[in-house]
């Protein structure tokens, strides 16, 4: 189910490969290895190729076995967002063929690489469509910057894989069965270690499930010890119905994705030591299902935080910010980081305000900001600053708890803004950071580097991040 393409690097010129992509740019006059039937200029002049990226040319070839083809790509201005809609071309054209060959194009060859990769990614159970292509050679290509782009790649994969999974087959012990996998220290509270230890809130969504919930624990710790201290906070719902505030059936599908947050920091951490990551990283995910049942919360229900802390939970549906808020409690008061960041699917109204494309980061640290949008544009997971207002804080107000959910009536608004006050409350006074990826979390097109589902959306930027010394 994961990426089944290896990307490998080769030295030399393959002319003779059955499947062989060469790049060319806005004067269709490409160097090429091998002889075609028509001047290779007259041919893309005669296809109206520009030298756009995303155009692709195909040529056939005679060789030894039969027939083979040359595909002609386009490159655009060479600038990285060229190269990654080039790349994503290309290994779409090719699914279900064993092996592309590539001449690499001027420029970043791993952002054209990943992209490649991430194209390449597919999620099937059962009767399966064509596989995607099972290598990938580039010619030439600079073998190191090639492996971190197949480790980073194969990082966004395990996410969407992940999340992809069904609710039936994932629950928060699964979650935390796949965490151990990732060759870092694991450290996972059952139900009743949780309410030893006070989590209230992860305690409290995960009530009505019959799938008790988890909090899992990951570490890495750098070869060249460092103080630098990194906690990554992910929201873990492994399926969200809404609970006793149920959702409306068509709203409900998607909610299988609720726990993409926790499989971004799950991820992250099995690829940290394969890129030598400089910085400690401590990875939890708050894990729970969010259903209804004779068990469930009910809305009006007061429950007490890790830490202490009151909450008057008036909407069963926004369980994000209640396992949250325990997790980002225990890190501020246990785990001593220089910052904190969170990732979660946490509402629907970041769609609103941002769409598909462009996730949110609230933060309460000017320079963590700016350095996180910054890894975003570099990474492709892009990113933009979200306000935490301040006018907003008194819609979180209870009259009976320290801090109510939701707003009780609706003259705030700012949905997601208001989530973000309300985790701001739990992160204490260290920098802390919180993406609202719940608009790019989840893909509805196969369109460039992303694939129909789950997009591992906060994997790319946050390994950029952590690995920029
Ligand atoms: N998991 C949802 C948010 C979500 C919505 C993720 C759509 C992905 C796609 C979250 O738990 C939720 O239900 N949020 C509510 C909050 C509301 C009750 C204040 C929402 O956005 O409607
Ligand atoms: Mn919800
Ligand atoms: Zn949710």
């Amino acid at each position: 189910m994961p990426i089944e393409t290896t990307a490998s690097v080769v030295t030399g010129v393959p002319g003779d490969a059955e499947l062989l992509a060469v790049p060319y740019g806005s004067d269709l006059s490409p160097a090429l290895p091998v002889e075609l039937h028509l001047p290779v200029s007259e041919l893309l002049a005669h296809y109206e190729a520009k030298g756009e990226a995303g155009e692709i040319v195909e040529v056939p070839v005679a060789r030894a076995g039969g027939v083979g083809r040359v595909l002609l790509y386009g490159v655009g201005d060479g600038s990285q967002k060229a190269l990654r809609k080039a790349a994503a071309g290309l290994t779409r054209r090719v699914r279900g063929r064993q092996e592309l060959t590539v001449v690499p194009p001027e420029g970043d060859v791993a952002a054209f690489a990943e992209a490649a990769l991430l194209a390449a990614y597919s999620f099937t159970i059962g009767a399966e469509g064509r596989k995607p292509v099972r290598s990938l050679v580039l010619v030439g290509a600079d073998e190191e910057r090639v492996r971190r782009a197949e480790t980073v790649a194969r990082a966004v994969a395990l996410a969407r894989d992940l999340s992809n999974t069904p609710a039936s087959v994932k629950d928060p012990a699964w979650l935390a069965e796949r965490a151990a996998e990732q060759g870092v220290q694991v450290r996972v509270w059952d139900e009743e270690q949780l309410q030893a230890d006070g989590f209230g809130g992860i305690l409290a969504v995960g009530r009505g499930s019959a799938r008790p919930p988890r909090l899992i624990q990951l570490s890495y710790t750098p070869d060249v010890p460092t103080e630098r201290h990194v906690v990554l906070v992910g929201k873990g719902i492994t399926f969200d119905s809404g609970g006793l505030s149920l959702k409306p059936t068509d709203n409900m599908k998607f909610q299988k994705t609720d726990m993409a947050g926790g499989a971004v920091v799950i991820a992250v951490l099995g690829a940290l030591a394969a890129l030598g990551a400089p910085v400690r990283v401590t990875g939890l995910v708050a894990a729970a299902e969010n259903m209804p049942s004779g068990t469930a919360q009910r809305p009006s229900d007061v429950i007490t935080h890790y830490g202490g802390r009151t909450v008057e939970v008036l909407n069963t549906d926004a369980e994000g910010r209640l396992v949250l808020a325990d997790a980002l409690a225990y890190a501020d008061a246990v785990l001593d980081p220089d910052a904190v960041v969170d990732v979660a699917t946490l509402t629907g109204a970041i769609t609103v305000a941002l769409g598909r494309q462009v996730g949110a980061v609230y933060a309460s640290d000017d320079t963590l900001a700016d350095e996180l949008v910054e890894a975003g544009r570099a990474s492709d997971d892009r990113l933009w600053r979200m306000p935490l207002i301040e006018e907003y804080t008194p819609a979180l107000k209870s009259s009976v708890a320290d801090l109510a959910n939701v707003e009780a009536g609706s003259s705030f608004g700012a949905g997601s803004i208001t989530a973000a006050l309300f985790l701001r409350e739990f992160a204490g006074k260290r920098p802390w950071a919180h993406l609202d990826i719940a608009g790019v979390g989840r893909s509805t097109v196969d369109e460039g580097t992303l694939t129909k589902g789950a997009t591992g959306f906060g994997v790319r930027v946050l390994l950029e991040w952590l690995t920029r010394v």
